[in-house]
């Protein structure tokens, strides 16, 4: 069927973290007419959980020269160095921009920004906001920013699919919404501009920080419209989740990195520092060599998970820097204060995503990607803690000023969008909800921190089970399951885990966050270089 109901505009930006947000704010700023469609609540992505903070050289002593050799080590050959170069440099003062549209950031007793440390980085240069509420405060920030300002949003939009006029431009979304009033059901925006802002797609896996909503929407819709998608094989575990038993799903809560940048201690349960020896940097090693020192050491013990060992802090430092996880381990029974902290990695982040230049162009016309969903280059095998705010806010300034340099240059013309498929075609088949809980069994099997060969042949192979059998129930009956939030976001995790294990199959060799057990070594003849993928439309 048609769209129940319309919306124009000239720029659709599609989510409301920091990089949905922030382009939504400087386009309507650049006088462009915007519209922000978010999946639920316009605090509700991943922003909102970033615990550690935002890393920008804005220290003593510290440069963006700096800043950008920690972010290349980090990214284990695979950055762009151009990309990072950019992130870098524009960050600072992104930073200061951002604190002038309302973010109040922690300070030091001398007056000036208080900054911590994470792994990878060989300086103080991760600012935070009410100790580990960084994403919280930014959020906020933000949101009171684009109420304050009356720009039209819509809650509760689960984006489909990308509409294209003949020429294959883009002309707006397609979204499904729940309870908007006159923007209810199956509706459209028309925009000849469309940003996407959806954030990740943790919930691939069985246990993730990402909250619910981080279902891989935005590459979902990227792939179905043609558009190219890159290095989707690195996904970022982070080494410090709580752990809450091996059974444990969906989001989990996070022990930022910040609490070894203050000093915390990563041991066994003999309370060894198993980091020691591993990486010049210990327990601030790069992120990837952290996780791997964790999971040699569970295995070497037979363990399930090691300990965080924080005790040192004491109540008050616990208290006043890490308020926040203080409380979520004391919900879970745990006192940071009295005892070791137990920690596993978990899924954490998507190094890869959606193709795109330094302006955040991605290979279809007048498609933008931003944040946590695009590839822009800057986090190569392995993203640098902290850099992801940070490219948020950085690369959402950029596409603003590209679609109004665009305006300037030719005007935004609203183009006629041609009839997309709905609500489902035979190379995505929608599934029911229930194969969720599948496909994020299959992947953390199969693809999780650890890979080889034959775990991720058994998981493509599970992963087209699933799919066949859902292309065959619209081959018989014309129809599949019921569409709905639910279902489009099985069918997009599903779109997602498929490239997902068909890269980190191809790619064979060990680097940044993608370790395969079975070709542990890093192969720079053969694989400093990135894998692309793009979708043939009629092919399943
Ligand atoms: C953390 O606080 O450890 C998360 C930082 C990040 O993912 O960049």
């Amino acid at each position: 069927p048609a769209p129940g109901w319309s919306i124009d505009a000239d720029v659709v930006v599609v989510g409301s973290g920091i990089a949905g947000l922030t382009a939504a704010l400087r386009c309507e700023a650049a006088g462009l007419s915007t519209v922000v469609v978010t999946k639920a609540r316009l605090d509700d992505g991943s922003t909102r959980w970033a615990q550690g903070g935002i890393a920008a050289a804005l220290g003593e002593g510290d440069s963006p020269e700096q800043h950008l050799d920690d972010t290349l080590v980090a990214g284990a050959g695979l950055c762009d160095t151009e990309a990072v170069r950019i992130l870098v440099t524009e960050g600072p003062d992104a930073v200061r921009r951002l604190i002038a549209t309302g973010a109040r950031f922690d300070e030091s007793a001398e007056g000036g920004l208080a900054l911590t440390r994470e792994g990878g980085h060989h300086r103080r240069r991760i600012a935070h906001a009410g100790g580990d509420a960084t994403g919280a405060e930014v959020s906020r920030a933000l949101v009171e920013a684009v109420r304050a300002r009356g720009l039209r949003t819509v809650e509760n939009a689960l984006v489909l699919d990308l509409l294209t006029d003949a020429d294959g431009r883009t002309a707006g979304v397609t979204l499904h919404v729940m309870g908007e009033g006159q923007h209810d059901g199956v509706g459209a925006v028309h925009a000849p501009a469309v940003v996407l802002a959806t954030g990740g797609m943790g919930q691939v896996f069985s246990a993730t920080t990402n909250p619910a909503v981080s279902t891989g929407d935005g590459v979902a819709l990227a792939l179905r419209a043609g558009a190219e998608v890159s290095d989707l094989e690195f996904v970022q575990f982070h080494p410090t989740v709580l752990f809450l038993g091996p059974e444990a799903e969906g989001q989990q809560p996070l022990v930022s990195e910040a609490v070894r940048g203050e000093g915390a201690h990563l041991v066994d349960a003999d309370g060894v520092r198993f980091m020691l020896g591993q990486h010049e940097l210990a327990e601030l090693a790069p992120r990837d060599v952290v996780a791997k020192g964790i999971l040699r050491r569970m295995r070497q013990q037979d363990a399930e998970h090691m300990y965080l060992d924080a005790r040192h802090f004491g109540a008050d430092m616990w208290e006043q820097r890490f308020p926040t996880i203080l409380a979520a381990c004391r919900a879970h029974g745990i006192d940071p204060v009295r005892e070791p902290i137990p920690v596993a990695p978990a899924a954490h982040y998507a190094s890869g995503g959606v193709r795109t230049d330094s302006h955040g162009r991605t290979t279809v016309p007048g498609l933008y990607a931003c944040g946590e969903v695009a590839c822009t280059g800057v986090h190569g095998a392995n993203r640098l803690a902290s850099n992801s705010l940070l490219e948020g806010l950085v690369y959402a300034e950029r596409i603003a000023a590209d679609i109004a340099a665009a305006r300037a240059a030719e005007g935004l013309h609203a183009r006629v969008p041609e009839p997309v498929p709905y609500p489902q075609t035979p190379a995505h088949p929608l599934l029911a909800p229930e194969a969720r809980f599948a496909i994020q069994r299959i992947m953390t099997h199969g693809a999780g921190v650890l890979r080889s060969a034959d775990s991720l042949r058994t998981a493509a192979e599970q992963l087209q089970q699933l799919h066949s059998e859902a292309r065959d129930a619209l081959d018989e009956n014309g129809k599949t399951a019921e569409p709905g939030v639910d279902t489009w976001e099985t069918t997009n995790l599903m779109c997602v885990a498929r490239v997902l294990v068909a890269a980190a199959l191809m790619r064979e060799e060990t680097r940044g966050c993608h370790w395969r057990e079975d070709l542990p070594e890093r192969d720079d003849t053969a694989w400093r270089r990135h894998i692309v993928v793009r979708l043939n439309p009629d092919r399943s």
